[in-house]
């Protein structure tokens, strides 16, 4: 029970990535809150998988692009738990076209989604990641961040931009012995890769010296990781869990 007595919130952990996280830091001893936006029966779900193996949970609604939202969310939070410990910066959005058909209503919504949201909750959350007992801002780019990707130029802008936020939030909270990092998933068998057509798949495969996609654990593992006092020195990092695909 590595993170016993801390308190985790995971964005958009309703599904996929974020709900692998939140089952894992829940496994972990944590207190979960789950946030969604939209899908409030997965949300209930997802506690209720976490109380069932004696973790402690409590499904949060807002949209990550409302300050208001996420402010409330945050005093809901604290009344439960206290201080937040653990921001998990997950929620994130997909919307591909080629450049050329890519419309700025297309751009300004993964903006607003993937880095409009990260502002609005690492805002919201910053006096407890400082108050915190060792503090963790945890944020989930890409490895299209990294290389680009055909169709995604919104998206992989959004994932590079997490790097120079999260180097730049890791000087600033290095003072109260906080960290933050990003952790950049390769491809990871989820919604978001289904919504990707299957020839554009295998090219992606064959690109991949693991010969497979990610699995949810993979990356929620390393996030765990993160989250406790064991990766207290690891600050201003980009963690790479892309299967060994070069960039
Ligand atoms: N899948 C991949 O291959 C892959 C690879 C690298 C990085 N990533 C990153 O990993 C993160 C999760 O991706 P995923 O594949 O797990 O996505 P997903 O399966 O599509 O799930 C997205 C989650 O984000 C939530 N969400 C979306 N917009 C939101 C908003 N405005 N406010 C609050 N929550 C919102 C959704 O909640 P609702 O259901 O309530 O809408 C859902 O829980 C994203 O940041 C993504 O960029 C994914």
């Amino acid at each position: 029970m590595t993170l016993q007595d801390r308190t985790c919130i995971v964005t958009g952990s309703s599904r996929g990535i974020g709900r692998g996280i939140a089952e894992e830091l829940g496994r972990s001893g944590a207190n979960v809150a789950v946030n969604y936006r939209s899908s409030e029966g997965d949300a209930y779900d997802v506690v209720e998988r976490i109380e069932a193996e004696g973790g402690t949970a409590i499904a949060v609604q807002a949209d990550v692009t409302d300050r208001d939202e996420v402010e409330a969310m945050r005093e809901t939070i604290s009344e439960a738990f206290g201080t937040t410990n653990v921001l998990v910066n997950n929620a994130g959005i997909t919307v591909d076209k080629k450049f050329s058909e890519m419309t700025r209503e297309d751009w300004d919504l993964v903006m607003e989604v993937n880095l409009g949201g990260v502002f609005n909750c690492t805002k919201a959350f910053f006096d407890d990641l400082k108050e915190a007992d060792h503090g963790r801002l945890i944020n989930i780019s890409s490895v299209v961040g990294q290389q680009g990707n055909y169709g995604q130029a919104n998206y992989a802008t959004t994932k590079s931009g997490l790097f120079g936020f999260t180097r730049t939030i890791a000087l600033e909270l290095a003072r109260y012995d906080t960290t933050a990092n990003c952790v950049a998933p390769g491809f990871v068998q989820t919604d978001m890769l289904d919504k990707v057509p299957e020839r554009v798949q295998q090219k992606i495969l064959s690109r991949i010296p693991l010969e497979r996609f990610a699995e949810i654990d993979d990356v929620a593992g390393i996030v765990r990781f993160l989250a406790s006092h064991d990766s207290g020195y690891m600050t201003g990092q980009v963690l790479g869990v892309n299967g060994g695909m070069e960039w």
